[in-house]
């Protein structure tokens, strides 16, 4: 016998778990089918961010930047050491708690909003005027109808041709984030968000770090002074950044029992050179995740990308079935599948729920952290509009200083007539946070004169983004 909902989402992550909350809050009998399992076996709700993205990355850049302080920056405050040592399996067995209490906290609010959960993959059946059927294999099969559908099941890591994840030795971001020991030698490929985060985490513990791009540019998408700044800083700290490179072979030890990998690449310069690793985390981007949801017996058209294609709204080719997060276009961010979510269970509310895509903030965790939202300056000159810049390096910040640390600055450009905030663009302590009032600024659409009016507490980071709002009248207090 089949169970009837009135709203059935495939897919637990922030795309669909909020999809599902949101929909219940609605009123609607709503299911969401997921399914991931822990290292036990069990049920571990809330995606790739929960369990092998957002999460655990965060835990180990905690752990391995509390190693760093306590190793070169603590003897700055008079505080001394010795022994320093790293535990590396209970920096791991950490990581693993913060995810649990993750993953249950889910199935918490799964109870409290009455949220039914099933645990198995879901694939459509068919499609037809009374509704859509989706059969949930795994431990317990069931076939599910459903008024509407949210699809929401994420991505997957994008493997380079002929050198397939083995966990072992060539890491995806689930193996990067479990690496027993730290590595004498790592190896990243793809000096993007994650191959950053990661190759953070594993320098900070001690590892010869190098970074292979293909790209000429370092993080193209960030605002060009912004990245400069970055780039600096992470050849500082000893992040070995190679630029314009062209992998032409990955040999993993794994198939002929040895220990490493090796990989030949062309750099820059056109010269042929081996790096002979012990792991290689491979971060060259995302895949959408359609395998085994069976979208061609109701006709979903994917993109030429593999992407469920939607609308504006989330809507795709089939009536009543809608996807979210990472499956569709856009960025792939937890919060940006998260708005989503809501946005779709309010529509099919009746509601007019959208994402302002224009306002979804970009965080990269590294130290220093780096943040931003809306337009980068090379953006703006391309679209040829007239703006203006103002900038504030936390050096001349007294909370930063009394931090120690100093690194960076906050960016903001407005346009040169309205004054109206295009863009806000950070590198340094506590980024992540910062960029809030830019988001709530831009939102609102504020324009630069609106911050530089309003009280900010002393001492604060926060003075920084009033401090480059009075900067883009030229008229600083403190610098
Ligand atoms: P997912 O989180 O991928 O969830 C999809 C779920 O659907 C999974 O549980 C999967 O098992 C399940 N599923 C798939 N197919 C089926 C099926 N047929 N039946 C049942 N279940 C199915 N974003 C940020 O905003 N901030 C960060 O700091 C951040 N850090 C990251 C760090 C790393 C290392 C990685 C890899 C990603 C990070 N991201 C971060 C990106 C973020 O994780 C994703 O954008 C987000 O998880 C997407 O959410 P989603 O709900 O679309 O998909
Ligand atoms: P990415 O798109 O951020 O970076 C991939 C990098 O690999 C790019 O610089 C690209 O030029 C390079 N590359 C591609 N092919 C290559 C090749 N053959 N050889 C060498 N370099 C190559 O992708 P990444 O880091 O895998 O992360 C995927 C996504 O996950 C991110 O785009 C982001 O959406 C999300 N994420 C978000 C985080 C956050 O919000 N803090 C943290 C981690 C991931």
């Amino acid at each position: 016998m089949s169970k009837a909902f009135d709203v059935v989402v495939i897919g637990g992550g922030p795309g669909g778990y909020i999809a599902a909350i949101r929909a219940a809050q609605l009123g609607f009998n709503t299911a969401c089918i997921d399914a991931a399992v822990n290292d036990k076996g069990a049920a571990a709700l809330g995606g790739t961010c929960t369990n092998v993205g957002c999460i655990p990355s965060k835990a180990l850049l905690q752990s391995s930047e509390h190693f760093e302080q306590a190793g070169h920056h603590f003897a700055d405050h008079g505080i001394g050491l010795s022994n320093l040592s790293i535990d590396v399996p209970k920096m791991l067995a950490r990581k693993n708690t913060v995810v649990k209490q993750n993953n249950d906290g889910i199935l918490y609010l799964f109870k409290k909003n009455k949220v039914t959960f099933f645990h198995g993959r879901g694939a459509f059946v068919k499609s037809d005027a009374t509704g859509h059927e989706i059969a949930v294999t795994g431990d317990k099969p069931e076939t599910l109808v459903a008024k509407h559908v949210i699809v929401a099941t994420g991505s997957n890591p994008r493997a380079l041709p002929g050198a397939d994840f083995d966990e072992v030795n060539i890491l995806s971001n689930d193996g990067a984030l479990r690496i027993p020991a730290v590595p004498k030698v790592l190896g990243v490929i793809g000096s993007g968000v994650i191959g950053l985060e990661m190759g953070s985490v594993w320098r900070r513990l001690g590892a010869d770090v190098t970074v292979l791009e293909a790209l000429p540019v370092f993080l193209g998408v960030v605002d060009e002074q912004i990245a400069k700044e970055a780039h600096k800083a992470f050849t500082k700290q000893g992040l070995k950044i190679n630029l314009g490179v062209r992998i032409s072979a990955v040999t993993s030890g794994v198939k002929s029992g040895k220990k490493g990998v090796s990989v030949t690449y062309t750099d820059a310069a056109g010269k042929e050179q081996t790096l002979a690793c012990d792991n290689l985390i491979v971060s060259i981007g995302r895949v959408p995740n359609t395998v085994g949801l069976n979208a061609e017996a109701v006709g979903l058209t994917l993109d030429e990308r593999g992407f469920i294609a939607v609308d504006d709204d989330c809507k795709t080719s089939v009536a009543n079935v809608w996807a979210v997060g990472d499956v569709v276009r856009g960025p792939m961010l937890a919060h940006k599948a998260e708005e989503e979510g809501v946005a779709v269970a309010e529509r099919i509310a009746g509601q007019h729920g959208h994402v302002n895509f224009n306002t979804v903030p970009w965080v990269i965790y590294t130290s220093p952290e780096i943040a931003w939202v809306g337009q980068t300056e090379q953006e703006l000159k391309a679209e040829g509009r007239a703006y203006k810049a103002g900038t504030f390096p936390f050096m001349a910040n007294g909370r930063a200083r009394a931090l120690g640390d100093t690194t960076g600055m906050v960016k903001m450009l407005a346009d040169a007539r309205t004054d109206e905030i295009l863009g806000v663009h950070i590198i340094g302590p506590m980024a992540s946070e910062l960029i809030a009032e830019a988001v709530v600024a831009m939102e609102f659409k504020a324009s630069a004169e609106d911050i530089a009016r309003i009280c900010h507490a002393h001492p604060s980071l926060s003075e920084a983004t009033k401090e480059a709002a009075l900067a883009v009248a030229k008229r600083t207090l403190n610098f």
